[in-house]
């Protein structure tokens, strides 16, 4: 490992999901913008830094695709280098929907109804991995960083070193890592730790999911001890040594902030209020996935229309979902039950000139949705778990009157850094956020205000490029000093 500044080595961003993605529309191929918090993450670190990002360009490849001709205007644009990995439709259908979508994602959000444990999702995984790992060997050189993205991806390091391939490489997992109990439940437990410890560093969104992820190493190899203090440890298993570390990961805060005071964006702002007669707004944005809780959320907010009449004509929730994962049986239906819940409201409660609930299925303009944030008076984020919840931290940046107040699950990353100054609600209890949403409502213009600066501040300081920073120092240097436990 060597000593150099975190500034100095190219970045290789590995990832599955790219910052766009080729979809088809009425029989011709499209590139659209890629889905979640991964890519808006991620982008404006590269458009930063430079460097290069490797990642499966979001359809199954067909050989009279052009990806490279589709997606050279994004290239010459981007300021970073970009490389696909051509994935068939059955390595798309058994990794990508299978062992990503199918076990990895609800397993870690502790869904473990939902997985379903196939072989052969775990052999396309494996496959996969080395597919891209292929590609990472011959793009990359030995003095680059490797920085892999998410649980799609965890051979990486791995297979980098079984083809003999030296490359400094960090890992970082933006959805959370479950207890040993939910863990051991996954067949290839002991293989998929064992790929983890391979990489240099291992990151994680908050110290808990470090600690998880120490307790379920030292189940499988009770040897693993792990040394240090702060945000970064050392931990040595057999003859590997390798650091762990807690990284929450943001937002470029300028670029939301900023965004949200230009003349425009607050014109759009002022627009969306007065469509709705200057009511209360409570807003909630999230790609449609059920872990969002979003029925959860409309049945509270149903729930605080029938409890607190007073709340009748006076109020408006408005969720905005993006599209996401659209083939897979259960995010269709989670369309159809909130689209139901959406009409059991309106139909109980609406009158001439007020409907409570706006319900938006599509991926909006990033100007428009900074407009939401900035006209709406709560922000409304409650996941039933969630690895941090940029939305969170999107809605404090876009705040600038200070005057909304974030009600978040406890359940969210974002929690551990933003309970203080957040109204913290359990995203299982609708009664609970019922009375939760009335009392923020009732909230004077002061207490918000005081509440709303200091998240503001904590997102400002704790923002994407010190992330970007935190982590290759922790996976560059060689010095650990630097490295105080996480702010709250
Ligand atoms: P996840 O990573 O699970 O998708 P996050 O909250 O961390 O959850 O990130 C979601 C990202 O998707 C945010 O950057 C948010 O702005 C964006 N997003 C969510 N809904 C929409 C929408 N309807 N239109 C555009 N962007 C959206
Ligand atoms: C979350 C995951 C990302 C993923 C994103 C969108 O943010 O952490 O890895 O890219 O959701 O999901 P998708 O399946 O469309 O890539």
């Amino acid at each position: 490992m060597s000593d150099t500044q975190p500034g100095l080595q190219r970045l290789v961003v590995v990832s599955n999901r790219l910052p766009v993605a080729l979809k088809k529309v009425d029989d011709a191929w499209a590139v659209k913008q890629g889905a979640g918090g991964l890519v808006t993450a991620m982008a404006p670190v590269l458009k930063n830094r430079g460097g290069a990002w490797i990642g499966w360009a979001g359809a199954s490849s067909d050989p009279d695709m052009d990806v490279d001709g589709l997606l050279s205007d994004f290239c010459s644009d981007a300021g970073y280098d970009l490389a696909t990995v051509p994935l068939t439709k059955q390595e798309v259908d058994d990794y990508y929907f299978g062992f990503s979508n199918e076990i990895i994602w609800p397993l870690f959000h502790d869904l473990q109804t939902r997985c379903r444990f196939h072989p052969r999702y775990w052999r396309a995984y494996l496959d996969v991995n080395f597919k891209f790992a292929e590609v990472v060997a011959r793009k990359s050189t030995p003095d680059d960083y490797i920085w892999v993205q998410d649980y799609h991806l965890m051979h990486q390091a791995f297979f980098l070193k079984s083809m003999g391939v030296k490359r400094n490489t960090g890992f970082f997992l933006h959805i959370p890592f479950p207890p040993p109990d939910i863990f051991m439940k996954l067949p290839w437990r002991w293989k998929v730790i064992q790929a983890l410890t391979e990489y240099d560093l291992v990151g994680f969104q908050t110290v808990q999911d470090r600690r998880n992820f120490m307790g379920c190493l030292q189940r499988l190899m009770p040897e693993a001890k792990a040394e240090g203090r702060g945000a970064v440890v050392t931990v040595t298993v057999g003859n590997r040594r390798f650091r762990l570390g807690a990284f929450p990961i943001s937002i470029d805060y300028n670029q939301f902030s900023g965004l949200a005071k230009r003349p425009e964006v607050a014109q759009q702002a002022f627009d969306v209020k007065e469509a709705l007669r200057h009511r209360k707004i409570i807003l909630g944005v999230d790609r449609l996935d059920y872990t969002k809780g979003i029925p959860e959320r409309i049945q509270s907010f149903h729930t605080l229309l029938r409890r607190y009449p007073d709340m009748v004509g006076k109020v408006n929730f408005i969720q905005i979902a993006v599209p996401s994962r659209e083939e897979v049986d259960e995010y269709k239906e989670l369309r159809q039950e909130i689209e139901q819940l959406v009409g059991r409201v309106n139909g109980e409660f609406s009158f001439p000139g007020w409907v409570p609930v706006h319900y938006h299925y599509r991926s909006l303009p990033h100007e428009e949705l900074v407009a939401y944030y900035s006209a709406a008076d709560i922000g409304l984020v409650t996941p039933l778990r969630d690895g941090m919840n940029l939305v969170a931290k999107e809605y404090c940046a876009c705040n600038n009157s200070g005057s909304g107040v974030l009600v978040l699950s406890e359940f969210a990353g974002a929690a551990a850094q933003l309970q203080k100054h957040a109204y913290l609600v359990n995203p299982y209890d609708m009664e609970g956020i019922a009375k939760a949403l009335h009392r923020a409502l009732h909230w004077g213009r002061d207490e918000r205000k005081a509440s709303m600066l200091k998240l503001r501040e904590q997102v400002r300081k704790n923002n994407i490029f010190w992330w970007v920073d935190s982590f290759l120092q922790a996976g560059i240097s060689k010095k650990l000093d630097d490295f105080p436990e996480i702010e709250t």
